[in-house]
């Protein structure tokens, strides 16, 4: 065991069987006295507790001496890593106003398949195989959703499905994603030392990456001006890209990564910034964490292009529909097909790939069942979708 694991287990010893059980996905350390876990999408609150602010304080310091990142008064955030992997992010009082407050990110030991998430009910083998269709014609795809939503899970998924012929460059800020592929690259950016030195933004990661011969370039979280070079990547020939990005519905994803995108030095006027969202963004896949703590996905839309007044369109393939609750508040619904046809129906038939035009039909969903114990969808069979 490492020193760093060792000084771990003794300074976070009062969260420790949290951190050892893998059904904990999240560890909320909100002052010293009181402890939030997450589990299986339900937060709860423990009864552990560290012996004052000074003792929690010194576990922050601990940690922030191993990865050499200062933490004290004029450096009030720590972003880090534990040794197995997990994201830690703490910020100190008086900042943190209820006293030094951390926020552990399990590294999940368990890699969710395709099979894992199709049997959640997070989608349906039709959505799964159209996913491989747009996968297959190279199309650029962006993944949305809140935080813990199931994107990088998801991403991990998709990218692993790629066909093996392929060079695929992974770039992100703390390295997280799991693609299981033949021919696989990882880079990871870093931040400034202590002198102010030594930064490599995910900025320069995407301007180096697209001269290490991608096929495909993968960007594990969009969240600042990178949006700007991965943007313009995907739109001079580096099709088949990838990347999440923190939003609530397809259209929002499209405004974000153009807010995202004018977040740089460089002066691109905005109307040139929102045509070349409209015209890189060929997928949105949308995840939503349900009231019942199950995480789906509720949109598979197009992005296609934009209206006269400069607004984006999307195009919605699959939707989530709702139809009830069961009775343990259970989610009850499925992804299902609109019956809109993508704009590339062509380049699938051309392309002989097996997903006739009929796929796209919408199934009837069975009517909602009556609200059990008051919970459930408004009575007369529609259902509704755009679950939150
Ligand atoms: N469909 C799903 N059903 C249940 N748990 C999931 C699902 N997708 C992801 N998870 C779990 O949820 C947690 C957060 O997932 P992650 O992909 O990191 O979310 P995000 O990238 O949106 O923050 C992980 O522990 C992951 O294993
Ligand atoms: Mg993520």
């Amino acid at each position: 065991m490492s020193v760093f694991e060792t000084s771990v287990q003794v300074f976070l010893a009062p969260v420790l069987p949290y951190l050892k059980d893998d059904s904990v996905t999240e560890v909320m350390i909100n002052g010293p006295f009181n402890i939030f876990i997450e589990r299986g999408g339900c937060v709860e609150k423990v009864a552990t507790k560290f012996e004052d602010e000074a003792s929690l304080m010194a576990a922050v310091r601990n940690i922030s001496q191993f990865v050499g990142r200062p933490i004290d008064d004029e450096h009030p955030f720590l972003d880090a890593r534990l040794p197995d992997g997990s994201r830690i992010h703490a910020v100190v009082a008086p900042i943190a106003r209820n006293g030094t407050t951390v926020c552990i990110r399990k590294f999940s030991k368990v890699q969710l398949s395709l099979k894992d998430l199709i049997n959640k009910g997070a989608l349906t083998p039709d959505a799964a195989r159209f996913l491989d269709v747009c996968l297959y014609l190279k199309k650029n795809i962006m993944i949305s959703g809140g935080t813990g939503s199931g994107k990088t899970t998801i991403l991990g998924i998709i990218a692993s499905r790629c066909q093996p012929d392929q060079r695929i460059v992974v770039l992100e800020d703390s390295a997280e994603l799991k693609i299981y592929n033949n021919h696989v690259v990882f880079f990871e950016g870093r931040p400034a030392n202590e002198f102010g030195k030594g930064q490599v933004t995910l900025r320069d990661l995407v301007k180096s990456s697209l001269r290490l011969r991608p096929d495909r370039v993968i960007v594990g979280e969009v969240r600042s001006g990178e949006a700007l070079d991965l943007i313009s990547s995907m739109n001079t020939g580096h099709s088949g890209s990838m990347g999440t990005v923190h939003s609530n519905n397809p259209r929002e994803c499209l405004t974000r990564l153009e807010t995202l995108a004018l977040m740089t030095d460089a002066e691109v006027p905005v109307q040139a910034v929102r045509a070349q969202v409209a015209s890189a963004i060929n997928i949105v896949i949308q995840l939503s964490r349900m009231q019942d703590g199950s995480r789906k996905l509720t949109h598979i839309s197009e992005g296609i292009g934009m209206d006269l007044q400069g607004n984006y369109m999307t195009n919605d393939i699959y939707l989530f529909e709702q139809t009830g609750r069961d009775k343990e508040g259970k989610v009850l619904g499925t992804l299902n097909a609109t019956g809109n046809l993508p704009t590339f129906m062509r380049e699938i038939e051309v392309n002989h790939l097996p997903f006739p035009k009929e796929m796209f039909q919408r199934k009837a969903v069975p009517a909602a069942k009556p609200p059990q114990s008051g919970t459930g969808t408004p009575s007369g069979g529609t259902p509704t979708p755009h679950a939150a």
